[in-house]
């Protein structure tokens, strides 16, 4: 009986989280490729991500690394949820061969956040995307490097991205928030704070 009653409140837990969480299947879509936003079928996809902006000079705001803002791709892509009307185009931020020093700047200083996660929200209104995902390759690990960074980034990113998800979450709509990780324990463990990154990332 006891058995029975574990094993039903294991399902029922199973249910719970598969109803909460549907699956995403994340289609990462490159600036710099030869695939144009008509080729892409929107119905393979639950989320876009636009890559990449970056971090601009003065650690403010994200800028499109073609250099300038890009709305006629941002409108085709947008143009997908006719297609798939749960369709989320979000903007990645960041990428393999991004200067870690300008991440790692901003979450350092509370000054630095502020303002560039005020004008990264403008930035996304703007242009109408519905999320914010961060590619920085990695926190304290610089291009993989583990000596190469402060080992405050770890703490502080865990801040940045608390302080990004408390943002998002006072606005209409909700912008959502994801990151892409390193997979190696032998990284991540340096790079991480799995708390910060587990409670508030999507
Ligand atoms: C890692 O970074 C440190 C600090 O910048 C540097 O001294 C070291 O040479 C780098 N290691 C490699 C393998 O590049």
């Amino acid at each position: 009986m006891r058995l029975l009653l574990i094993l039903t409140a294991i399902a029922v837990q199973l249910c719970v989280t598969w109803g909460a969480t549907k699956p995403r299947v994340v289609c990462y879509w490159a600036n710099w490729g030869s695939m144009t936003p008509e080729q892409i079928d929107p119905t393979l996809c639950t989320h876009i991500h636009y890559a990449f902006h970056v971090m601009d000079d003065k650690h403010n705001t994200i800028v499109d690394s073609k250099g300038s803002p890009q709305p006629d791709l941002y409108n085709r892509l947008l143009a997908l949820k006719q297609k798939n009307p749960e369709l989320q185009v979000v903007v990645s931020v960041g990428g393999w061969g991004q200067p870690d020093i300008k991440f790692s700047r901003v979450v350092n200083s509370p000054e630095l956040r502020k303002g560039f996660i005020a004008n990264t929200i403008a930035y996304i209104q703007k242009y109408k995307f519905d999320g914010l995902d961060i590619d920085w390759e990695y926190p304290v690990c610089w291009t993989g490097n583990c000596t190469a960074g402060p080992k405050s980034d770890r703490e502080n990113y865990g801040v940045f991205v608390k302080e990004i998800r408390a943002a998002f979450e006072k606005l209409t709509p909700r912008l959502t928030i994801s990151a892409a990780v390193v997979a190696g324990a032998g990284i991540a463990d340096k790079a991480y704070d799995y708390k910060a990154i587990g409670e508030y990332v999507i």
